[in-house]
């Protein structure tokens, strides 16, 4: 079986109380923290920068996974690394200059990632491959959470893992949106082994309820 991550999407969590946000879900399972950066202009929604990743760094040991929803990507890279961001992964479309962006992100000492949208075409990975760790499919079109799954981000799944096993690197491949209890584990056959959840984790008093039951979903 696959080393499967759950990372639990803190758009969706009570901004008024975010540090114990984060720790009551990595209490609950957690394996990271994944944090959605959008900046109102390549997405239509504007959240938090990396003052906010600093602040809450101090409250979790787990990775914590900094998703760029931002245009242009490089200037802030240097400063989610400084702020404790241990994954960075970006939109391809959204950088001029794709090779230059993922090579910034390692030489700050994170992992690096691509992300491609329900229609991002997969052939922005044929030349980066071995500057990869993560690369992450969206099953819903970024900018807000509690959107519905959409069922073709499977067959993009299928598609990123064959691309991944062919190449014999260790790569993560993690889906973003609409994840819940019930689809999970399709997401997992079709190749996926991180999930990301925002809504179904943090709009349920009890996390660790949701965690576990989306591990057993993952076990069967
Ligand atoms: C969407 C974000 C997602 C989102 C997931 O643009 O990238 O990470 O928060 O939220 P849910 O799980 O509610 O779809
Ligand atoms: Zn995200």
């Amino acid at each position: 079986m696959p080393n499967y991550r759950i990372a639990p999407s803190i758009l969706s969590a009570d901004f008024a109380r975010l540090g114990e946000e984060v720790r009551n879900v990595v209490a609950a399972g957690a394996d990271i923290i994944h944090f959605d950066v959008m900046d109102n202009h390549y997405v239509p929604n504007l959240t938090i920068g990396p003052m906010v990743c600093e602040a809450i760094r101090p409250h979790v040991q787990v990775p914590i996974d900094v998703h760029l929803m931002v245009k242009p990507v490089d200037r802030i890279i240097p400063d989610f690394a400084k702020a404790g961001a241990n994954i960075i992964t970006f939109h391809p479309e959204a950088s001029e200059h794709v090779d230059r962006s993922l090579q910034l992100i390692r030489d700050h000492g994170c992992k690096a990632g691509l992300v491609f949208n329900p229609a991002t075409p997969l052939h922005y990975l044929d030349h980066v491959m071995d500057k990869l760790d993560i690369i992450l499919i969206m099953s819903v079109n970024p900018g807000f959470g509690g959107q519905s799954f959409i069922p073709e981000a499977l067959n993009k799944i299928a598609a990123v893992r064959q691309r991944i096993d062919a190449s014999g690197r260790d790569i993560m491949l993690e889906v973003d949106g609409g994840i819940k209890v019930e689809n999970i584990a399709a997401a997992a056959r079709a190749g996926a082994d991180t999930f990301v959840a925002g809504s179904a984790i943090f709009g349920k008093p009890d996390y660790k309820a949701v965690i576990d039951a989306m591990r057993g979903q993952l076990a069967q």
